[in-house]
């Protein structure tokens, strides 16, 4: 049995954003189906000169200033807004903070799990090397058509997880209950760059993959849900995880009080995305930073379950107990700095800069310099990304 698991996680979001008041009026509809139906207040949004290179950077960054980069043995890139079909987002990641050369990197992709599995590994890899680090990055751009049920749930962010053998702040538990089937409820084909979305069908694929996952880990753990301080669920909208856990908790037989006991177990987690919309592999893990940041509840010693969901489908249950003394850990100061510093745009300002596509003709350009974090994608030559640190 391993001790291993997160001992250091740092979110990062773009500086943008967009009220949804503003696209509900833009888009003749009442704005409580956002607020209430759906459960998502402002968007995030990425500045041209913003991917998920520079977003992973800017999340690793605090966490590499803290604690060093040289004990890092693997650099695992979770994302499904790849930037290249062969470089891995990784790479490009190794070469902005300076990572050591004695460092394996690989891109993973399945939706919104990859993070997980790319957890998961991690915590073997440092269980069998004492003293080694992995870094795990989780970073995403969620786009749909313009106009689509989908573009309210747009968003985008970053999670940057350190995982040793000794963590600070959540020790994993071995068991954990997993579910995977081919179906098409949500995929972006190499020739599109907004997703497509059976999003009725997936809200009920994720259903199914989370009742397959559950009844495994339960069986497998001998834990029940009282067993647990509180859930932290894939988020692709903050509905989702609340409807997903009350079905939980139905399954599990409690018939009363449902409506308090899941927003308990479930609503300090929630906040940070209700700000930054969907963030795909990293919605997850920004839930738990949320939980983690916000919670006045000293949660040292509580045991938290945590269910991973990627279309196509996997969904994975699984479960850590957080160390007493966590919150010397935490980021929280500078998430929320984050969040609340933010320049709000207009719906033509958002909308024109959803539609400035990166060119795909191969000429040379550079981008202006936008309000972005520590790290910026300057331009393109001759067909290579250009990265550099960004004059704050
Ligand atoms: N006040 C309060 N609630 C309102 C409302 C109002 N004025 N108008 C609508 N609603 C509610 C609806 O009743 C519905 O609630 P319910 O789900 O509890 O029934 C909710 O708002 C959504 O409205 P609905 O019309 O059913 O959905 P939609 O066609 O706009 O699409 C999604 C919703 C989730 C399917 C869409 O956002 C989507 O495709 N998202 C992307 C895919 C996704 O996130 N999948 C999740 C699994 S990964």
């Amino acid at each position: 049995m391993s001790n291993a698991g997160i001992d250091r996680i740092s979110f990062y979001t773009p500086r943008y954003c967009l009220d949804l008041k503003l696209l509900a009026e833009a888009r003749e509809v009442e704005w409580e189906k956002y607020s209430i139906g759906i459960g998502q207040d402002v968007m995030g949004l990425p500045p041209p000169d913003e991917d998920v290179v520079t977003m992973a950077a800017s999340a690793a960054k605090p966490i590499l200033d803290a604690v060093g980069a040289e004990d890092i043995e693997l650099l695992l890139f979770a994302t499904e807004s790849g930037v290249d079909q062969s470089k891995s987002a990784g790479m490009f990641f190794h070469g902005l903070l300076g990572l050591p050369s004695r460092c394996r990197v690989v891109e993973m992709k399945q939706a919104c799990y990859a993070g997980t599995l790319a957890l998961r590994l991690a915590a073997l890899m440092v269980a069998d090397s004492p003293g080694k680090k992995a870094l795990v990055l989780c970073s995403d751009i969620a786009r749909y058509d313009l106009g689509s049920p989908g573009e309210p749930t747009q968003g985008c962010g970053a999670i940057a997880m350190l995982v040793s053998a000794d963590p600070s702040i959540l020790v994993l538990d071995d068991e954990c209950g997993v579910h995977a089937e081919d179906v098409m409820d949500f995929w972006r084909p190499n020739y599109r760059d907004e997703a497509l979305v059976d999003g009725k069908y997936s809200t009920r694929i994720y259903q199914a993959c989370l009742r397959e996952a559950w009844s495994q880990y339960a069986a497998l753990s001998g834990r029940t849900v009282s067993d647990f301080a509180h859930f932290c669920y894939h988020i692709p909208f903050t509905n989702m995880a609340l409807k997903a856990h009350d079905r939980l908790l139905k399954g599990a037989g409690v018939t009363e009080g449902r409506r308090e006991l899941v927003e308990q177990a479930v609503g300090q987690s929630l906040g940070y995305n209700r700000l930054t919309g969907n963030t795909y592999t990293a919605s997850l893990y920004e839930g738990l930073t949320c939980l983690l940041d916000t919670s006045a509840e000293p949660l040292d010693g509580k045991r938290l379950g945590l269910f991973s969901y990627g279309s196509g489908a996997v969904g994975e249950f699984f479960s850590g107990t957080v160390v007493p003394g966590y919150r010397r850990s935490l980021f929280g100061d500078a998430h929320r700095s984050l969040l609340d510093t933010r320049t709000a745009l207009t719906v033509a300002e958002y909308e024109d800069i959803f539609n400035l596509c990166l060119p795909s003709d191969g000429w040379d350009y550079s981008f202006s310099q936008y309000r972005t974090g520590p790290f910026r994608l300057s331009g393109v030559k001759e067909h290579k990304r250009l990265y550099e640190v960004a004059a704050l």
